[in-house]
């Protein structure tokens, strides 16, 4: 392959690129990622444990002042029963993702040593900003990595869209994960309003520069009930070569084919994965809450049940072409 550049103004150029451009950058990704991960995909099940939230970000469809959504707190055993299930079916990480919802933060620790005492398991938190204290209390309970996204590296877009947020915090919360010895993730969502090429090139250099061990990231899709619901969608073509220079900048990255991304378009997930992602995430919440876990229009799997979705995920990493590690804690 050859070496390209990654200056901001070369990194907007090849988001932009579309054809052939296009289709060989995604296939230098994927041809990376194949000779990293042996043409492997990891599979993580997403828990959506509560869609409380206290935050009131514009783009989110479980924004506290959306009074239209029927707020749920799935209890200790729920959640258990669901991590049980999941290991049965093969999952060997699980994702415990909510909105920030502090009432949660000791049942979690909990529910963490439960799955770590009985099962060969990863357990991922993706619950949002919260103290070091509450962090290390879950790292010294056994979690393993933590998802924080910084949703944009262009401060006024941040500013813009996160009315209760404040980007150093969120940095400085990054940080403070990395610190504690979490496998860290961050991500962006693609297409927000304002958003030009040359911010994507500058998350893309955000990710390279603090060498995070995950990347996770899907087109911005309005939601009905948002402010941002007039707002438009990205196109796939963009999601893939973010995607395709996500990979190539950061080789070894864990880097999902999201949820987002197969809302966006069926076959979303699936060209992803052959444009350098090299993991899928199946929701894993049950049926009757995960319609209220809707974060933005149209979400895929909303009524499905956990083991539809990991079917679809089967199919999807098939027709990728590539092999879903069942039962493999990687
Ligand atoms: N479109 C796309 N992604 C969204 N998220 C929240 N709302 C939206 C939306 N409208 C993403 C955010 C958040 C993750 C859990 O879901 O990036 O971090």
């Amino acid at each position: 392959m050859n070496s390209l550049d990654f200056s901001s103004a070369s990194i907007a150029e090849m988001l932009a690129f579309k054809g052939k451009e296009a289709e060989k950058l995604r296939s230098d990704a994927d041809n990376l990622t194949d000779k990293i991960f042996g043409g492997n995909v990891f599979l993580r099940g997403i828990i959506e444990v509560s869609n409380i939230c206290s935050k009131d970000c514009d783009y989110c469809g479980i924004r506290r002042s959306n009074d239209k959504v029927k707020r749920y707190r799935m209890n200790s055993d729920e959640i258990k029963q669901v991590i049980d299930s999941a290991y049965t079916e093969g999952f060997r990480t699980v994702v415990l993702q909510a909105g920030e919802d502090n009432l949660m933060d000791e049942n979690i620790a909990q529910i963490i040593e439960y799955a770590k005492l009985k099962y060969d398991i990863s357990i991922t938190l993706s619950l949002g900003e919260r103290s070091e204290k509450i962090y290390r209390m879950w790292r010294d309970a056994g979690a393993d990595r933590y998802l924080l996204r910084i949703e944009t590296t262009n401060r006024n877009i941040f500013k813009m869209i996160h009315p209760d947020d404040d980007y150093e915090k969120r940095l400085n919360c990054l940080a403070i994960l990395q610190n504690l010895g979490y496998e860290t993730g961050t991500g962006v969502m693609i297409g927000l309003p304002k958003q030009t090429l040359g911010d994507l090139a500058d998350d893309l250099l955000f990710f390279k520069k603090n060498k995070f061990d995950m990347l996770g990231f899907g087109p911005f899709i309005p939601h009905r009930e948002t402010p941002l619901k007039e707002s438009a969608t990205a196109e796939l073509d963009l999601v893939l070569n973010f995607t395709a220079l996500c990979r190539l900048m950061n080789e070894n990255a864990n880097i999902p084919a999201t949820t987002a991304t197969g809302t966006l378009d069926v076959r979303g997930r699936e060209m992803a994965l052959r444009s350098g992602a090299n993991v899928i995430m199946p929701n894993c919440t049950p049926k009757k809450f995960r319609e209220e876990y809707d974060l933005y229009d149209n979400k895929l799997g909303l009524s499905e049940n956990a083991d539809d979705s990991l079917a679809r995920a089967q199919k999807v990493v098939k027709g990728a072409g590539k092999e879903l590690l069942l039962g493999v804690n990687k």
